[in-house]
């Protein structure tokens, strides 16, 4: 037997290229039915045979007198339909093949349809799993040089720390007089020396923790974290400065455990702080509240994250930040005003290095701000777990 005719390997042979097939595309029942409305209206004995003489469908036995009548189509013979009338009647043979013949055309459009779509989808997915091929071997390539890229930065900074110490104790050391007395304009340079040495080892230092932030991939050192005492020891550092432009640092801190790596979480906390206090108008209060919430902020990306954390959140009454700069306030190096450095110091590397450190935590950061009205930064981490029905605490 002909393998195609029964239907053999898909792939085999062309789809459209397929013989037509009466059983493949007419189904059973629609030929059953056929056969018995026509069998009722005539009230004879009808029988529908493939092109090989099987039968596919039948209503009652049609003696050897029966008029067969072939079916045909695309100019070949696909079947028959035998019909036992009597008197005999070809008309009705030639009626029924027509039928069928019609049937068999909607079919066969229906599943050349069927052929060319399901082959437009093949396409177009073999095209997507290409293009996704070439896109993760880019990002593998990516990842292979920001790795380079990190270790290089890292390497760097290390060695440019130890000589840097040394400009620092050595000014230090002439500052204090152990040269000899110093000139009142000798002092000044050495000051200046000092104070410049000073804000080079703060690059470096924040350039250093944020490769190593985007090398290490997670938080080494977990452990329970309580925030009241790190937020009044990050506060106590900015006091004098605040208090200088009439600054007030208002705390309104739960007593919450974050779980994490005391380190970066202080850290963060100090980097907001001193944005806040770096950016509020003389005379207003900056806030730092810690309080209870969702570790991911509802509504962000696809998979709601409802495990409970910690929200520290700083609020400022300063210059505010527009809708078009807030897209890159967490890129490293990003500085809304580009004289700001030469205003306010910094480097532009405190919210990266914010955002790189609560990410390894598996907590957000965010922010909303007015322009003229100030900014609210907020960082989530994990808590330690807390009973938060009312009456209980931890
Ligand atoms: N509280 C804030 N109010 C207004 N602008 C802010 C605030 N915090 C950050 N910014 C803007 O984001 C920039 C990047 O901040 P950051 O990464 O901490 O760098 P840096 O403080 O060294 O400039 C700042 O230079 C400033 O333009
Ligand atoms: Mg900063």
């Amino acid at each position: 037997m002909n393998s195609r005719l029964a239907g053999g390997p898909a792939g085999a042979t062309d789809p459209l290229d397929e013989p037509v097939e009466l059983s493949r595309l007419l189904p059973d029942t629609e030929l059953d039915e056929l056969v018995g409305t026509f069998a009722a209206a005539h009230d004879c004995a009808v029988v529908i045979a493939d092109r090989e003489g099987r039968i596919l469908a039948q209503a009652g036995a049609a003696s050897t007198a029966a008029a067969v009548t072939p079916i045909e189509y695309l100019g070949e013979t696909v079947g028959s339909v035998a019909i036992d009338l009597d008197p005999p009647r070809p008309v009705v043979g030639r009626h029924m093949a027509h039928v069928i013949e019609l049937l068999l055309h909607h079919a066969h459009a229906r599943r050349l349809a069927g052929v060319v779509h399901e082959a437009a989808i093949a396409s177009s997915v073999a095209e997507l799993t290409a293009k996704n091929r070439s896109l993760e071997a880019a990002v593998d390539r990516l990842r292979a040089a920001d790795r380079v890229k990190s270790n290089f930065l890292a390497t760097m900074s290390h060695e440019l720390r130890t000589p840097l110490t040394s400009v620092i104790g050595y000014s230090e050391m002439l500052l204090e007089g152990l040269a000899g007395p110093l000139a009142p304009e000798q002092r000044d340079y050495v000051n200046t020396i000092l104070g410049k040495a000073d804000q080079l080892l703060q690059l470096i230092t924040s350039v250093l923790d944020m490769s190593r932030a985007e090398g290490a991939g997670g938080v080494v050192d977990v452990a329970p974290v309580a925030m009241t005492e790190l937020v009044d020891s990050v506060v106590a550092s900015f006091a004098p400065q605040a208090a200088k432009r009439g600054v007030r640092i208002v705390q309104e801190v739960a007593a919450v455990r974050a779980l994490g790596d005391r380190r970066q979480i202080r850290q963060v906390v100090w980097n907001l702080v001193s944005n806040a206090v770096k950016f509020t108008a003389d005379g207003t209060d900056v806030v730092v509240a810690v309080h209870i919430g969702p570790l991911v902020p509802v509504g962000s990306g696809t998979r709601p994250d409802l495990r409970i954390g910690i929200h520290v959140e700083v609020r400022d009454q300063g210059i505010g930040i527009s809708r078009d700069q807030l897209a890159h306030i967490f890129e490293p190096f990003f500085q809304v005003d580009s004289s700001s450095t030469r205003v306010y110091g910094g480097t532009g590397l405190g919210l990266a290095l914010a955002k790189a450190y609560v990410e390894a935590h598996g907590g957000r950061i965010w922010v909303d701000s007015t322009p003229g009205q100030g900014s609210t930064f907020v960082a989530s981490f994990p808590a330690v777990a807390v009973d938060l029905r009312p009456g209980r605490s931890s």
